[in-house]
């Protein structure tokens, strides 16, 4: 392992005012996104959707420091010929990857899940790095419910992010380390507090336990929110106060960068909520976005599959990235919202 490069890596992937592209959505998934926009999910269709994001050449090397790619997308070649990692990595952004095999459900814990893909991670590690993938993600949901989470998945999910993480620092890959606390309940934004933080807790000390140094990882937690079924909400200053106060108590100042997932939430609230964390500086770490959703809601609905909508498709990307790279220096103001409407 060497410590040196991967700090270097994970410096660069919270690099101030960029964030990260979350473009590895598996193949139901992305199904699922297309379904809803019109679009027949063919390997060729997802490579054009995905080259029209990696082609934003504007935002792409301003505001994204980074792209997590699916196994499909890290093997894809532009329309032209030219590897999807390499139009990636000519905006200067880093290639990273999806490593996780996705959720099973836990044994004797209903309606509990654990994320599964272990077994022959260091061989797929060492294939993504030859590919390009300069670090990766895993994906650990915790579902809040009545009776749950149990300690027993909190703690099987932490281990083996733990698991995951050393191996990727051993094969000289920063991993993105993500405890997903899920926002699909009718929770108070006081539960998800109380469930985050035992969730933090586990994680780091799991972290210890496999020896992983923190200067060589990213991590990627849920914002402390009201689950979205709640019949009380929250201001983005009550959410920035509860999220600020529970990082500080979890994370390790040695850890260089957070990056949030949106997790459910609309594009502007993640925005309003990242740049509200970052005015409550100054923090331990550099805090950015690694949002899925929260940045290609717009774009993907304006390109909706047709070859005639992707500059425009490309401007709502661009408008996002760059929404959310002023929120991650705490510098957006939601009348830049308006103003480009
Ligand atoms: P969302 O921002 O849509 O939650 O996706 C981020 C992600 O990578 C989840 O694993």
């Amino acid at each position: 392992m060497n410590l040196n490069e991967l700090n270097k890596v994970a410096e660069a992937m919270v690099a101030p005012g960029r964030g990260i592209l979350a473009a590895d959505e598996s193949t139901a998934t992305l199904k699922k996104r297309f379904d809803a926009i019109g679009v027949d999910s063919t390997p060729i269709a997802r490579r054009d959707y995905r080259e029209m994001l990696f082609r934003s050449t504007e935002p792409m090397s301003k505001f994204i420091s980074g792209v997590i790619l699916y196994d499909e997308t890290i093997r894809q070649n532009a329309k032209d010929g030219t590897p999807l990692v390499k139009v990636i990595a000519q905006c200067g952004a880093l290639p990273g990857i999806k490593v996780d095999k996705g959720t099973y459900p836990l044994p004797f814990a209903p309606g509990e899940v654990v994320t599964e893909g272990l077994d022959g991670l260091r061989e797929r590690l060492v294939e993504y790095r030859n590919l390009g993938a300069k670090f990766a993600k895993w994906r650990a949901v915790i579902d809040i419910g009545p009776g749950i989470p149990s300690y027993g998945c909190v703690y099987a999910n932490a281990h083996a992010l733990a698991r995951y993480a050393a191996l990727c620092q051993d094969e000289d890959i920063v991993p993105i380390v993500e405890p997903e606390v899920l926002m699909d309940g009718d929770h108070t934004i006081e539960r998800c507090a109380v469930v985050t933080e035992l969730a933090l807790k586990t994680v780091f000390e799991q972290l210890f336990y496999q020896r992983v140094p923190l200067e060589g990882m990213v991590l990627k937690p849920n914002m402390i929110v009201p689950g979205k079924k709640s019949s009380k909400t929250a201001s983005v200053e009550e959410v920035a106060e509860k999220t600020v106060r529970i990082l500080k108590a979890c994370v390790p100042a040695a850890v260089p960068g957070i990056a949030f997932l949106s997790g459910g939430q609309s594009d502007q609230e993640a925005t309003a909520h990242l740049d509200a964390i970052n005015k409550m500086g100054p923090l331990p770490w550099r805090v950015t976005f690694s949002y899925g959703r929260a940045l290609q809601a717009a774009p993907q609905k304006t390109w909706s599959g047709k070859a005639e909508n992707v500059a425009a498709a490309q401007r709502a990307f661009g408008h996002r990235a760059r929404m959310n790279g002023l929120a991650a220096l705490g510098k957006w103001k939601a009348d830049l919202e308006r103003k480009a409407a």
